[in-house]
């Protein structure tokens, strides 16, 4: 969207770098980590693989994912003084505040919070990777009247997060559709809280603080915060015979459908249809008419939604309502889309700094001619 000649509102169609780390295929309308197609590595590798993939550039080997998952495991408690820190926040805070509290504080206590070599960086980023399932789950339950749960180093990393959260693990088929969102919310190139955090590391300031800055851009409802939204919108119409009118209503009033349209693509995100089909064996799963009635609205305002307007849904669309049969609450979805994310941006943050270069755009002036300060009266 170009404003005026030079200008490029919201950087839409720039190219500020190169990057190493994934791509959007236009002509494909298909996405690689590191070469590989997302598709595939949803398919056939854990999320555990896609992390050291995004971070190291290649799969692991069989030792090399053990001895990954082995310190992954070990790094996920969290201190006494973290969970009464956690404690104290207030519940009408969002989740998202806590995590982004949370990365903080692991910053302020990060004793080589100044040695920013890739190694340091990489223990610093599976560090993180460990202790953000344990933070969101310790909050929700905390907001549910609940005492945490302590992770169980035997289990999985999705398979954890559902111990921590529920205290029971569901079925392989639950939480590999879990796993299957987590490895496709794990890296989407120059994505707004991607590019924050390069913006942030360009600096040359921490990684904590990198993180911390993209958690807040995640958490609005244009980008991460519409997994919630999703879900929020699905429960106000309510009724799937209403999705029709209630779009036309929405749209006659400008408001943005949450879960549909994107800045990259136009023809329909390459992850949804992997998303869709590990969300339809769920509910196929399920068997329960709630269940097939919130499907059925799913996929009547999908169908609204392109016949009216040809914008297709985004990820968080089909992940939105997958997290709610999962059984997690609403205001944790972007919480959980920061547990995967964090991999991407800290390959970024490595990544920047590698060939860094100080990120500082011009704008055009718009404002009052120069002029004269007044006589203070
Ligand atoms: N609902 C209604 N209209 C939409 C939507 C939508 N979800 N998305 C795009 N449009 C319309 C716009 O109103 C605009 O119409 P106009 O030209 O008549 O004014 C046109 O399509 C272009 O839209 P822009 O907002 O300019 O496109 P942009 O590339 O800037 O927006 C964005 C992308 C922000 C994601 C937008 O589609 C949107 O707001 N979607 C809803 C929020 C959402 O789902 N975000 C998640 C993104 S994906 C992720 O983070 C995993």
């Amino acid at each position: 969207m170009t404003t005026a000649p030079g200008i490029h509102r919201g950087l839409a169609g720039v190219v500020v770098d190169t990057t190493e780390i994934s791509t959007v295929i236009q002509e494909t309308n298909s996405l690689t980590y590191r070469g590989y197609p997302v598709q595939d590595l949803a398919a056939q590798r854990s999320f555990e693989e896609v992390a050291h993939l995004l971070w190291y550039g290649e799969l692991p080997d069989a030792a090399q994912l053990s001895d990954f998952r082995a310190r992954e495991r070990a790094l996920r408690p969290l201190d006494r003084t973290t969970l009464e820190l956690l404690a104290r926040l207030p519940e009408t805070c969002h989740p998202m505040d806590v995590l982004r509290t949370a990365v903080s504080f692991f910053g302020a206590e990060d004793p080589t919070e100044d040695d920013g070599s890739p190694a340091a960086n990489r223990a610093k980023s599976l560090t993180l990777l460990a202790r953000l399932p344990t933070v969101v789950a310790a909050d929700q339950r905390r907001r549910r009247g609940l005492d945490p749960i302590p992770p169980d180093p035997s289990l999985g990393y999705a398979e954890n997060v559902f111990h921590m959260c529920f205290g029971s693990v569901p079925g392989p088929d639950v939480v590999r559709c879990f796993e299957i969102s987590l490895i496709l919310y794990a890296e989407h190139s120059f994505n707004a809280s991607t590019f924050t955090a390069r913006v942030v590391t360009s600096t040359l300031s921490d990684l904590h603080s990198a993180v911390t800055a993209a958690i807040g851009a995640l958490k609005g409802p244009l980008h991460g915060g519409a997994n919630e939204a999703v879900m929020h919108m699905l429960l106000e119409i309510g009724d799937p015979d209403r999705a029709g009118e209630w779009l036309d209503e929405a749209l006659a009033a400008k408001r943005k459908i949450m879960g549909f349209g994107h800045r990259v693509y136009k023809e329909g995100d390459s992850r949804v249809p992997i998303m869709q089909d590990a969300l339809d064996r769920l509910v196929a799963r399920a068997a329960d008419p709630e269940v097939t009635r919130l499907a059925t609205l799913h996929a009547a305002l999908r169908h609204a939604m392109i016949s009216r307007k040809g914008i297709h849904p985004n990820l968080d669309y089909p992940a939105g309502l997958a997290y709610h049969l999962m059984g997690f609450d609403i205001p944790a979805f972007t919480p959980i889309f920061v547990m995967s994310r964090v991999t991407g941006w800290t390959a970024h943050i490595t990544e920047q700094l590698a060939h860094n270069s100080l990120i500082r755009p011009l704008a055009s002036y718009a404002g009052q001619e120069q002029r004269a300060v007044p006589a203070a009266s």
